[in-house]
């Protein structure tokens, strides 16, 4: 079987509900020109998540959130519980992106735990692995993203790791125009499933690998045209509907 080819816009800090709204129908509008093997993913900022689910309604448009509490529900302030979120009629949840792991201390720790959550209210997870520069420097990618994988995925069931997404997401790539080049994420997403495979056998085939830092229209083709690349999560470029949809053309 094939493995599902994904697209995911993953909005960061950017866009007031009216422009998220205005976004999420300009991807709407334009979806039709994409081959519909192409799964489109949209994650918007909490506050506008349930404008945007409205938005995209009636087509194949799935919506995610960025991250979620570690905790069901209670005296947490500031807090968005997972359940909150599949309320709304999300579908997905981005967890352990590099700037929740870089600026807001996300570890494993956390992770385990919104992952347990994700997974109780029938989010499916886009989990994010990826080394700093220094890292890759060093020649320490490799450990670092199998570091990252044993210490939350492994802790999954079988079931659960049948419904997950993992994002490859070298961190001197995002938002710095800098991009892996499709040789080095080929060459790290066969290892990341090398290391799903040495837990979860014949199932890591399955999983789809998305990579993520500074993919745009101009590379994602030759990017996911790679073995083990199964499209993209995206950061600047998603914020423009017509970016957007071209990165799925990308197939
Ligand atoms: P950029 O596409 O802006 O580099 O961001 C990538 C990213 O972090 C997506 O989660």
């Amino acid at each position: 079987m094939a493995r599902k080819k994904i697209v995911a816009g993953n909005w960061k800090m950017n866009t007031v509900p009216a422009e998220g709204v205005e976004l999420a129908k300009s991807v709407v509008a334009g979806r039709s020109e994409v081959c519909e093997c192409v799964n489109f993913i949209v994650c918007p900022p909490f506050t506008h998540l349930s404008q945007v689910v409205e938005a995209v309604k009636g087509s194949d448009i799935a919506v995610g959130a960025q991250d979620c509490a570690t905790e069901a529900k209670g005296a947490y302030t500031g807090e968005v519980a997972a359940q909150m979120i599949a309320a709304l009629g999300c579908k997905y949840v981005i967890l352990g992106h590099s700037e929740r792991r870089q600026y807001y201390g996300e570890t494993s720790e956390s992770l385990n735990k919104k992952m347990a959550q994700a997974y109780a209210n029938g989010l499916t997870p886009i989990y994010c692995v990826g080394e700093n520069l220094e890292e890759r420097e060093a020649g320490n990618h490799f450990a670092v993203c199998k570091a990252q994988i044993e210490e939350v995925v492994f802790n999954l069931t079988e079931e659960q790791f049948a419904n997950l997404v993992i994002a490859y997401e070298p961190v001197w790539a995002i938002g710095t125009g800098k991009t892996a080049t499709a040789e080095q994420a080929q060459e790290i997403h066969a290892y990341i499933r090398e290391v799903l495979r040495s837990k979860f056998g014949a199932a890591a085939e399955e999983c789809p690998i998305l990579y993520g830092g500074s993919c745009k229209p101009s590379n994602a083709a030759e990017i996911f045209a790679k073995a083990d690349v199964d499209g993209g999560l995206i950061g600047g470029a998603a914020l423009k509907a017509e970016d957007f949809l071209a990165i799925g053309k990308g197939f």
